[in-house]
This record gives structure tokens, sequence and C-alpha cells, in this order.
């Protein structure tokens, strides 16, 4: 189907119908051999003179009702995950349109490749039903319980277990109940208002469209029957006001208008609002859509709002009802699905959207992955592609949000790499942490600002990254006794001492070097904080956390030292012996061999050991913290 097609046939297709049961969206999750794409094509073929019609009404319709060309109100209506869309990411996910008399259907086609998880959360986040198919030759399998647990988290509350090949079990009434038993024993926790199993031979047609002369047994309704009377209205005009701001409209001086989609709730002209974060309140002036102001909108609904005043709120705000205002912390726990094949880090710093806003933030507690068997949690370390897990989350700044199960839209969120940009998790948020709102920094009388000025120097860390054996802690070590015959207060942190102490239940692993460095940077933003010139040795491999511990401290406090030896060089010095071990297989994950080292792309000082000495080296840098103003008595302090 064309792009613009599909458009029109979207915008019409969500405009509610009063005299029908309005549209149903689904999704259909099961492995190919399931029979998924034949029970889609069959609902597709058979309801397809319907289709047809519906398409040139659509059309139509959509000439008539069409704004701005349709673009952005299509990815509103059929993309899942919002924040996701605003990432620009393709998701293989299909979206199909069929409708018959009864109703309208929207029905997200989840490819059941290894991306499971992605397509699913995508084409789960705002369906009303899913469809899981199982093979009835093969019954209930360890992917069949993965699926419903992930269309649980993600809020599904409406289920059909299509149990199919029910031809090749000789239509066995036996075996129907028996899938069904064993499905509903574990799916009793899920919370799933209603749970219809229906037998089918997708292939033939048998209960799909009709119901089936060959399953006498069977007495309810066929697949599209129960699609099209199954009851899924969750009242989300009756919540609470949701209305997330999406961006400021300020064309003139005149005119400021909030412009957004409502997640929940109404609104009228004459409401009292309250942005949630910093408790601005003001009355809702004029609702204002492209067809003129409305009297009032209600959750689904795409306007601009203006105000009865000036007040503080720009993207990413939440406007609400003053009496019931979503909650802001900067600390909760959430689900997390794992979409990515690179691991979770905690520890790492992310980025976190939740619908129009991005802060940074890391994961500082997996809790347990959950063991899809056996739906019990597991001790964990991290996270992999098509996991799920629980942790707590810790943020750069506090955010407004509703627990998941209030509201799908301001309780999700989904986690994207720094570097790569990809969305590595989509999240369900549980509950907030309050712990954090008690903890409040303890302004205290010393600060760095005296500290410093009592040492007489302005506090800096140098961070000095390479590969193993490249140098890094000999010429540390070079410019803390330079430093110290100057009269500078300095201190070094090493990584093969630091991780007899602090750190000395760290490894190697990906997850453990993410840990590591979060401590080192930590510990030296504490003596940042007592005024010292902090001289830091870590391999340290990866650039986001070598940025994590630059935006640990001030501006200017943080120099990054690349200490660049080729690998080839290390590997011929060897001062220690452990790369002719790593080669030789009996050390794991070691870096520049196994596991990988991320160069620095604009280090502060770069230092090429290969053609300048140690000494050089280290009286560069000295010069170079003297032209920074770091070791002058009267210079810069803060
Ligand atoms: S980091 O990657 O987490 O920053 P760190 O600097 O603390 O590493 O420790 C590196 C030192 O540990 C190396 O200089 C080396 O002596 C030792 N080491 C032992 N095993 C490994 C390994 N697998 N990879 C790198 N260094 C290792």
């Amino acid at each position: 189907m064309a792009r613009a097609e599909t458009l029109a046939l979207a915008e019409a297709a969500l405009r509610p119908e009063p005299e029908t049961k309005g549209q149903l969206r689904f999704l259909t999750c099961g492995s190919v051999d399931d029979g998924k794409s034949t029970l889609i094509g069959r609902l597709l073929y058979d309801t397809k003179r319907l289709f047809d019609d519906q398409i040139e009404s659509l059309k139509s319709d959509s000439s008539r009702y069409g704004t701005t060309g349709g673009e952005i109100d299509f990815a509103l209506l059929v993309d899942g995950l919002v924040a996701e869309r605003e990432q620009g990411i393709t998701i293989d996910v299909a979206y199909r349109y069929f409708a018959t008399e009864q109703r309208r259907f929207i029905v997200a086609d989840t490819p059941g490749h290894e991306q499971y998880t992605r397509n699913m959360a995508t084409g789960a986040s705002d369906a009303d039903l899913a469809v899981l198919l199982v093979d009835a030759r093969h019954g209930i399998l360890t992917q069949t319980r993965r699926h419903a647990y992930i269309v649980s988290l993600l809020g599904i509350r409406h289920v059909v277990l299509a149990i199919n090949k029910i031809d090749l079990v000789g239509f066995d009434e036996g075996r129907f109940n028996e899938i069904r038993e064993a499905f509903a024993e574990f799916a009793d926790a899920f919370d799933f208002r209603s749970l219809v199993a229906i037998p089918i031979a997708a292939r033939d047609g048998d209960n799909v469209i009709a119901r089936s002369e060959r399953t006498p047994w069977y007495s309810g309704p066929s697949l599209l029957e129960h699609l099209e009377t199954v009851d899924v209205t969750e009242d989300a005009a009756s919540g609470d006001l949701r209305f997330p701001v999406q961006w400021v409209n300020r064309p003139d001086a005149n005119f400021r208008g909030y412009a957004g989609t409502l997640a929940a709730g109404t609104v009228k002209p004459g409401d009292d609002i309250v942005v949630a974060r910093n408790g601005a309140v003001a009355k809702v002036a004029r609702i204002v859509t492209q067809d003129g102001d409305l009297p009032s909108a209600e959750a689904g609904a795409a306007v601009t709002i203006t105000l009865d005043r000036e007040l503080d709120a720009s993207r990413g705000d939440i406007f609400s009802s003053p009496d019931a205002r979503p909650e802001v912390t900067d600390q909760f726990s959430a689900h997390l699905i794992w979409m990515s094949s690179n691991e979770l880090l905690p520890g790492r710093p992310y980025l976190l959207k939740s619908g129009t806003r991005t802060v940074g933030a890391a994961v500082s507690e997996l809790k347990h992955r959950v063991d899809i068997a056996s739906f019990k949690p597991l001790a964990a370390k991290t996270l992999t592609l098509n996991d799920i897990g629980l942790c707590n989350l810790s943020l750069s700044e506090p955010i407004a949000f509703d627990v998941y199960d209030v509201n799908r839209t301001t309780g999700s969120f989904i986690l994207i790499d720094r570097f790569t940009n990809e969305t590595v998790a989509a999240g369900m948020i549980r509950f907030g942490l309050r712990r954090a709102s008690n903890i409040h920094w303890q302004a205290l009388d010393v600060n760095k600002g005296s500290r410093a000025r009592a040492l007489g120097q302005k506090p800096v860390i140098l961070w000095f990254t390479g590969l193993s054996g490249a140098g890094k802690s000999t010429i540390a070590n070079l410019v803390e006794k330079k430093l110290h015959l100057l009269g500078r207060h300095t201190y070094l942190l090493d990584g093969d001492n630091v991780r007899h102490g602090l750190n000395r239940d760290l490894g190697f692993t990906d997850a453990d070097r993410v840990e590591n460095i979060r401590r080192v940077a930590e510990t030296a933003k504490l003596f940042i904080d007592a005024g010292l010139v902090v001289l830091v040795s870590f391999i340290s491999p990866f650039r986001s956390e070598r940025d994590m511990a630059r935006e640990l401290v001030g501006e200017g406090e943080f120099l990054e030292v690349f200490v660049e030896t080729p690998l080839s060089v290390v590997e011929e010095r060897d001062p220690k012996g452990l790369y002719r071990k790593a080669r030789a297989g009996e050390i794991k994950n070691f870096t520049g061999i196994d596991s990988p080292y991320e160069a620095p792309l604009n280090p502060d000082i770069r230092l090429d050991t290969t053609t300048e000495s140690p000494e050089a080296l280290a009286d560069r840098i000295v010069a170079k913290l003297r032209e920074g103003g770091y070791l002058g008595w009267d210079a810069g302090l803060p």
C-alpha cells in the first residue's frame, strides 16, 4: 500500500465511529511456524471486500479532514512507543488495517525473529488486545510464556490464545483443553481482564471468520466474532489530566501555545492546570486546533493549549490538574525489557526519554532478571538481548511520571545509548523511590573554594587513559613528583592500586569496568572537592564512562590525557607479561585483545610515547597545567 494511502487510512480509521464499536488495535505474537502470517493473511483476505470499500471512503475522508499532509498524525497513530518514533528509528513492525461492519482493526504484525522484544514492545505499546498463537502440536513453549509476560508488562489486558493447527491433532478437544489449562495456570498471575482460547486451523479458516463444523465441541466465538465484540474500553478520558508538552508554539509576541497530545483525562477552557515539575499554576484559556477552537478535548487529542498567564513551562513538562498531580522524582523502580545485543551496563549513563522529556539516567541497581520458564527472579549482573529485569534507575534530574499501570504514556520510557543512539531498552515505571528526595546534599561552610584557596591551587582531574602498558602510571607518577616538588597538593589514583582496595570486588567484564570507573570518578570528584590536583590512571576503555567522569565535575576541572601507545608497541613491551598470557588464552577479556578500547575522540592532551620520553611528556603536562592557571596561587580560583 502506498504511504499516502496508509496515512489516510490510519487517520480515518482512528476517528471514532459512534454507530459501530469503533476500532480495535491488536497485535499477534508467535513464531512464523505457529501460522501467524497465515492467520493475518486470512483475516485480511476474508474481510477484503469491506476493506476495499473502506479504502475508498477513507481516502475521501482524509482529503476532507487531512491537515499538514497527515505525516505527523500518522506517526502518532500507528507508531508504537512515541519516544521511539521521535528517535527516528525504523521498526520492523508492519501495521495492517482491515474492517468489518462491526469494527475497524489495526493489527501490528511483529516478526518473531531475534529482535522480537523490540518489535513486540513497539507493536504492543498501545494495543488493546494480543493474539498469542500456539501450535496445537507443540503446546505452550518458552516463547509463549515470554510473549504472555511481555504482553502483561506492557499493560495489555485482553488476550486471545489462538490454538492453531488444531486439524493436525485431529480436532482433539482434549488437547485443546490441555493447552488452554496450561496457559491459564501461569497466566492467572497476569491480571488479564479477558482471556479466550479458540481452536483454529488458520490455513483452512476453521473458527477464524466463521465457526467450524469440524470442532462441534467448541461453543465459543470465532476469532473474528470475538475481535468484533470484545469490550476493551479503558476510559482514558475519565482519568486524571496528563498533557505532556511537545513544543511551545510562539509565532509572535501575542501568542504562546503549548502543543501536545493529551495522554489522559479531559481539559476545557477555564480549567486549572499545574506544571508538575515546578508547581506553576494557570487557567486554560483556549484549546486551539487547525480547525478552530474546541470547547473541550480528551485523551488522544492533539491540540494546542493557551493559558491565562505566562508561566515557566517548556518541552517535556506535563500539565495536570492541581488535585491529581503526577509524581516527580529522580529515582524510580522499573521493569526493563532489554532490546540491544549490547548488554546492560549498570552504572553506565544512558539517555532516558519519557514522552517528550529526555534526561540522563543510569541503572543504579539491577534487582533481578526474570526467568521466563518459571517467572521467578534470578540474580543477575546484566541484561542481554530479550531479557526482562527489574531495576532501580537514577536520573540526572527529576521528571514527572505516573506508574505504568495507571498511565501507559507517562509511565513508560526508553533508554538510548549516548553514542550509537540505539534504543537499548523499554521501561515501565513501577514506583518512585522517595529515598532520593530525603537526602539533601549538605551545603558545608568550608567548601571547595575555601579549601583550594588555602592550598593555593585550582583543583583538576588529570584523567590518563590508554591500553595496559601504555605508560599511564609511569607518566602520572612523574607528573605527581614534579608537582610535589612545586609544592602542589596532589593525589594519584592508580587502577592497579585501587583494584586492591576499594574495587577489590571487581573483575574485567564490561559491567565491572563500568563500575570500576564510576567509583573512581566519584572518588576523584571528592578529591576535587578537597582542592587537590587528582591524577587518575586507569585504562578506562569506554567513552561513555570517561564522559560521565567529566560531567561529574565542573567546567575546566577535567583534562583527558590520552596516552596513545599502539597495541603492537605495548604488546612488544609487555611489562607485566600480561599480553602474552592474554594471547595464550590464560587471561580473558583483556583490553585490546578480546575486550575493546575506545580511544578518545578529542582528548585535552595527547601523548605519543613512541616518539617522546616519559620525562618530556610529564613536563608537557606540567606546562599545560601552568598555562591553564591550575598551579598559580592566585589564578582563577573558584
Ligand atoms: S579498567 O579497564 O577497568 O579501567 P584498570 O585500569 O582498572 O582497568 O586495570 C587495568 C590493569 O589491570 C592492567 O594494567 C593490568 O595490569 C590488569 N589487568 C588484569 N586483567 C586485565 C584485563 N583482562 N584487561 C585489562 N587489564 C587487566
